[in-house]
């Protein structure tokens, strides 16, 4: 009977938002789920998604119909030459597949699903990477591996561990990787250290799959945030990668993104996204439209996409304002240890390497909320409250 069914345990990061909501405390600070605020703590509607919005309002061929199964056409084209590069030769070549997903999560687990079906093989990710990747690849039913991303002691890249483990891996497993941004270290490879991972990759014929979260949104600027993907086309691997529309257009709840397969062949490509339509098919039909035109105007309109470059911009330096500003007072308050990394560091997080009693501490004594790994949204911090939460660390440090 259902009074058999276990309690799932709530999502250990967005139930931080719903703890947040919850507090009373007016001093509260939300470092929880990696959503971009405003200086003022609020979310940010872009203001060229407003102008597109304002286009598809007035727009008499717009309708309510299904997009096709792979999507709306205008909105797959325009997000592969995003990611791959306007003029990229295997786009010419027709060997980039792309189909609309419900962003980033979706996408990950249209792959999954098909992986699973179409290539046995382990999937490495890296540890620690995303919680919700490893959920995704479970249900799929891949086997999963790890690779050690972060070093503790250098609050850095665990660049020699991770090539052994590629090295060592069987021949032909699928390696996840994330090419700008990593979720939660802010830690990313060099362009050097890419090209070494793309050698190891190469001699051991893995398959490389990217999750691409944060395209424009790291650096600020959208094809060296794309540096790594593309390095790897040109190398001409076979591989995939996803696109989300959630923090670089700020469209979160519209659930907009893309899958896509760069293979050898126009064939190839063919195949992997109509086994994408039939996955999709069977678990919610199509995906939805609203996001996908919002983000195929912008991106189609030269003006639009002008703008929406500036407002990028004003994200992504906005956090890095934000990383000086926490680093700054950490030096004032001399709190014990190194704090270099929270500037080194790039995009949504920084990975503060505080503890899991420090990170308890922190809820519940100074009202901030973090994930238990101590990773910090750096869109949570502001003017107001960048002091304030400089000051809770320094407590839980000394403590
Ligand atoms: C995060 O890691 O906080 C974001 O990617 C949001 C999510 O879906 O978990």
């Amino acid at each position: 009977s259902l009074q058999n069914v276990p309690l799932a345990p709530p999502d250990a990061i967005l139930n931080l938002s719903a703890l947040y909501k919850a507090d009373t405390d007016p001093h509260k600070i939300n470092l929880g789920v990696g959503a971009y605020r405003d200086n003022d703590g609020k979310p940010w509607i872009l203001p060229v998604v407003k102008k597109a919005e304002e286009l598809i309002l007035h727009d008499p061929n717009v309708d309510h119909e299904y997009l096709p199964t792979a999507g709306l056409q205008s909105f797959t084209d325009a997000s592969a030459k995003l990611i791959f590069g306007a003029d990229s030769p295997a786009i010419k070549e027709k060997r980039v597949g792309t189909f609309q997903t419900i962003s980033g999560t979706g996408a990950c687990r249209i792959a999954a699903d098909f992986l699973a079906r179409h290539r046995k093989a382990p999937i490495y990710i890296s540890n620690p990477s995303w919680a919700n990747h490893q959920a995704i690849f479970t249900d799929a039913g891949l086997e999963i591996k790890y690779y050690q991303y972060w070093d503790p002691q250098t609050r850095g890249l665990a660049f020699a561990s991770l090539i052994e483990t590629f090295k060592s891996a069987p021949e032909g497993s699928i390696i996840l990787l994330h090419p700008c941004a990593h979720n939660p270290t802010g830690v990313d490879p060099t362009f050097e250290q890419w090209k070494i991972i793309a050698d190891v990759l190469k001699s051991k014929n893995h398959f490389p799959f990217f999750d691409c979260a944060y395209q424009g949104f790291a650096s600020g600027d959208l094809d060296r945030d794309a540096q790594a993907v593309r390095y790897f086309v040109e190398q001409g691997f076979e591989m995939l990668v996803t696109q989300s529309f959630a923090k670089n257009m700020g469209l979160y709840g519209e659930r907009c993104g893309a899958l896509n397969v760069v293979a050898k062949t126009e064939e190839s490509a063919k195949k992997a996204v109509s086994q994408w339509c039939k996955i999709s098919r069977a678990a919610y039909s199509t995906a939805p439209s609203y996001g996908a035109r919002i983000a195929s105007t912008v991106l189609n309109n030269p003006e639009l996409y002008q703008q929406w470059t500036e407002e990028l911009k004003t994200m992504s330096y906005r956090i890095i304002n934000m990383r000086d500003e926490l680093f700054k007072h950490l030096q004032e308050l001399g709190t014990p240890g190194t704090w270099n990394h929270v500037v080194d560091q790039i995009g949504m997080f920084s990975y503060t390497g505080l503890n899991l009693n420090q990170v308890n501490t922190l809820k519940e004594k100074f009202h901030v909320y973090l994930t238990d790994n101590g990773r910090i949204s750096m869109a949570g911090l502001n003017t107001g409250n960048v002091r304030k939460f400089a000051e809770a660390v320094d407590w839980v440090v000394r403590n």
